[in-house]
């Protein structure tokens, strides 16, 4: 049987996980290819939306990855996102999908080590969940790299 490699799709703040990937990247510290990033000005841009599209697009997991409670530069773009992630894992619940496949994390931009981890993480918990039943449906379509 072929290896399962996810594909993920990381919605990152500019302000902080977009340059905590920057920041991996010059510490030479590694995270898995299958993470696709895409940069927000604020993960309070995210809506629910992109995350279904992107599932529905054939993502096998979608996260969003923005600032510090209390950092946002938008104020609460993150307090936002998170009750976005939340409102679209009950949708995934109510589909008979893994609400884990979708997921909100914070961290500041210097930390890059937390980057990759969460990274790394995130591909784990979604290799162990296997592909999307969108995928396995033929409902999802693949995801343009
Ligand atoms: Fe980073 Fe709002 S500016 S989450």
């Amino acid at each position: 049987m072929e290896k399962f490699e996810p594909e993920i799709v990381a919605f990152c703040c500019h302000y902080c996980a977009y340059t905590a990937a920057d920041m991996a990247g010059s510490k030479r510290i590694s995270y898995p290819s299958n993470v696709k990033i895409i940069r927000v000005p604020c993960t309070g841009k995210v809506d629910a939306i992109h995350l279904m599209k992107a599932l529905e697009k054939g993502a096998d997991g979608v996260y969003v990855a923005g600032c510090l409670e209390g950092d946002c530069h938008f104020k609460n773009g993150n307090i936002r996102a998170l009750a976005r992630v939340d409102r679209v894992k009950k949708v995934l619940t109510e589909l008979g999908w893994e609400p884990e496949r979708v997921a909100m994390v914070n961290m500041s931009a210097g930390m890059g080590e937390k980057f990759a981890r969460t990274a790394q993480e995130f591909t784990e918990t979604i290799k162990k969940l296997g592909p999307s039943p969108g995928k396995l449906t033929g409902n999802g379509n693949k995801v343009a790299s």
